[in-house]
């Protein structure tokens, strides 16, 4: 097995990151992938608690790193769905716990043993986020509509290209259509328009987000929700597949675009 090895990552927190990476490792792994996601995001650890493997942590990747175990002792094994495993971080440490030599080494070694390596990131403006993707060969950016967050995911996008992450693809979260037809939220061509990147995937706003966080069940396991629909569709195209983009009648804000265009562009 030669895995690829993806990071999620975005210029803004709390975003959905997590979210994203939680998910799609189990919509991939529910393909018949085999799947490792690893918790980049060290000591704001959350990876296990949204795919509800916290109390089975015996070991993290510190662990492994500082030669109290080895790295497949760190694996825990999700009962729920065949081919998932996780890799946990330690809670209480900080971000430079994790070197960028260190996380290479890592996603070589889980390369051999996996069909995708899915790496949940710190933001990108924080400390850390290079060390957490410098194993990675692809990367997704995920956005939500908002102006500080697109404007930060502009920054993290060419921080990615200096790195060499190929390709950059772009999931735009937590979007809200009947506001963007009301011009109160960008819309995901106007996004699009400013980072100039490819668009794998929008997901709705979707409560159902909340529920299953809290269960620390993904949502693409159970219900066929607004979102979990649209990961599903996201882990397809990762996959290559030609999966039609959801119609959340939201491309376009119309007016509003210019003005916050202007705001983070600058012209
Ligand atoms: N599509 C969505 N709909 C509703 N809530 C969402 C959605 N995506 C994420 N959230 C919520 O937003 C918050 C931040 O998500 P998280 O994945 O932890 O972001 P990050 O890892 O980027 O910090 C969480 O409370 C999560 O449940
Ligand atoms: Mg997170």
């Amino acid at each position: 097995m030669t895995a690829r090895v993806i990071v999620v990552t975005s210029g803004k927190g709390g975003v959905g990151k997590t979210t994203a990476t939680a998910n799609l490792a189990a919509a991939l792994a529910n393909m018949g992938k085999r799947v490792v996601a690893v918790d980049g995001d060290v000591g704001l650890r959350n990876l296990d608690v949204i795919m509800g493997l916290e109390n089975r942590i015996v070991y993290t990747l510190i662990d492994a790193l500082e030669g109290t175990c080895r790295l497949n002792q760190t694996f825990i094994r999700d009962k729920r769905i065949e081919n998932l495993f996780m890799i946990p971080t330690a809670q209480s440490r900080t971000k430079d716990a994790v070197t960028a030599e260190q996380m290479i080494e890592v996603c070589g070694e889980l390369r051999k043993e996996f069909d995708y390596v899915l790496i949940d990131s710190p933001a990108g403006i924080e400390a850390g986020f290079r060390n957490s993707a410098a194993g990675a060969d692809e990367a997704l950016v995920v956005t939500t509509p908002e102006v500080s967050a697109v404007r930060d995911a502009d920054r993290i996008i060419g921080l990615l290209e200096s790195m060499d992450k190929s390709p950059i693809r772009l999931i735009v979260n937590r979007i809200r259509p009947h506001m963007v037809k009301k011009g109160d939220m960008l819309g995901v061509s106007d996004v699009l328009d400013i980072l100039a990147i490819d668009l794998i995937g929008m997901v709705p706003d979707d409560e159902a987000v909340v529920t299953s966080s809290n269960k620390g069940e993904p949502l693409v396991l159970s219900q066929s929700t607004p979102a979990g629909i649209a990961f599903r569709n996201i882990a397809s195209r990762i996959e290559g597949k030609d999966v039609p983009f959801m119609n959340l009648d939201a491309t376009d804000s119309g007016g509003l675009f210019g003005i916050i265009r202007r705001a983070i562009l600058g012209h």
